[in-house]
């Protein structure tokens, strides 16, 4: 799946914006800066292809990229981001809640966290938003190379314990580093494999 051609489709800002449901797709959810773009580039191979940024709040519209003739993969905008305009992140947040509820052909969400902090409240809003719209989720731990093996138990410990309230949660955590490739095979193997 991944050998094949990946491309930018497009970016969207309202729910009528949205490319026909006739692909399986799974999209990359979480807080602010998290690396959900990052980690697309890594999947993909291609390192400017979704864009990533030090600055929070970099991706600000739902972005389509095909994958093959078969998927979409999709990049949200990031949530619990306080530092723009108001009005501005309500508008992001009311569309990523849209979306999440409402797309027929969304198979999996991957809820990316990051390794050092775990999951947060406003991560645990969007788990319970997924578990209303029995949309299953699958946590992708990031940056697991900021974090030593002997300290990421304790962190790791916290997310099963939350993950496992939720029912719509899909029990194996991914540990990734976009940065030095790990965990990216598996991922794209969890993708290659829904149906
Ligand atoms: P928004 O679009 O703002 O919501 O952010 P995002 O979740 O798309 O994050 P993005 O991919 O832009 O990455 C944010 C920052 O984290 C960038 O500076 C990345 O280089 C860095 N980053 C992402 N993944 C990793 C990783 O695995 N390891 C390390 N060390 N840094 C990473
Ligand atoms: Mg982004």
């Amino acid at each position: 799946l991944f050998a094949g051609e990946t491309e930018f489709l497009k970016g969207v800002v309202a729910m009528d914006g949205m490319p026909p449901d006739d692909r399986l797709e799974v999209c990359f959810a979480g807080r602010s800066n998290v690396g959900k773009s990052s980690l697309i580039n890594a999947l993909t191979g291609r390192k400017g292809l979704a864009r990533a940024s030090n600055t929070p709040g970099r991706t600000q519209e739902i972005n389509f990229f095909t994958l093959a003739e078969s998927h979409y993969l999709v990049d949200l905008p990031g949530y619990g981001y306080a530092n723009a305009p108001l009005a501005v992140v309500e508008k992001w947040q009311r569309l990523l809640k849209q979306y999440l509820s409402g797309r027929a052909t969304l198979r999996r969400a991957f809820v990316l966290v990051d390794t050092r902090h775990g999951i947060k409240p406003v991560d645990e809003e969007i788990m319970t938003l997924l578990d209303k719209s029995a949309v299953t989720f699958q946590v992708v731990m990031t940056k697991a190379d900021k974090v030593k093996d002997s300290d990421q138990v304790k962190i790791l410990d916290q997310v099963r314990e939350k993950l496992s309230k939720h029912p719509a949660a899909y029990p194996e955590l991914v540990m990734t580093s976009a940065e030095k490739g790990d965990g990216i095979p598996l991922l794209r193997s969890i993708i290659a494999t829904l149906t």
